[in-house]
């Protein structure tokens, strides 16, 4: 079993019914072949940040047509590592909105709801996806927060 980590840029700003429905589908084929992972997307940096585990080699199936999607661009790999238990078990694709309003559909995570405490991502025994994920996470709020500063000094 793996677990794959990569980021991409949206070709364009995405609806929630595109990002739905891109969900939908995902959900449908990452369940029949026993997928699990993540997707995060920020409406304002029009990033995606995903985490796909399973099988080494349905993963990799998928990637290749997730990389070949051209609802996205820059496709990065950022890791692809063998693991023996998932950390996404229960998410057929788990999904979040990086930025403020979380729709309230079903399968929507709550991971953006837990609370980020400082070197959290450091002392669980999280695999490097998640990790990927909490750091993506900080990284976006951290920005967030030096706009603010930026905003409230001029
Ligand atoms: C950001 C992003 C994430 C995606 N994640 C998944 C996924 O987890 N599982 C999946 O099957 N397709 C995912 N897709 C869709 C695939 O790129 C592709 O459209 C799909 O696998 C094609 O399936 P089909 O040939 O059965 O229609 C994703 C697409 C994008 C743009």
């Amino acid at each position: 079993m793996i677990e794959l980590v990569y980021i991409s840029e949206a070709s364009h700003p995405f609806s929630l019914d595109e990002l739905q429905d891109l969900l939908t589908r995902a959900r449908l084929k990452n369940a029949s072949l026993d997928i699990t992972g993540l997707l995060l997307y920020s409406e304002e940096s029009q990033r995606f940040i995903q985490v796909l585990e399973g099988d080494e080699y349905e993963v990799n199936r998928i990637y290749d047509a997730i990389v070949d999607d051209p609802r996205h661009t820059n496709v990065r790999l950022l890791g692809s590592n063998k693991i023996t238990r998932r950390d996404f078990s229960d998410w057929r694709m788990g999904f979040s909105l990086i930025d403020d309003s979380l729709p309230d559909w079903p399968g929507v995570s709550d991971f953006l709801a837990q609370s980020a405490k400082p070197g959290q991502y450091l002392s669980e025994p999280h695999q490097f996806g998640r990790q990927m994920l909490m750091f993506f996470r900080e990284r976006l709020q951290q920005n967030r927060d030096e706009n603010d500063a930026s905003h409230i000094n001029r």
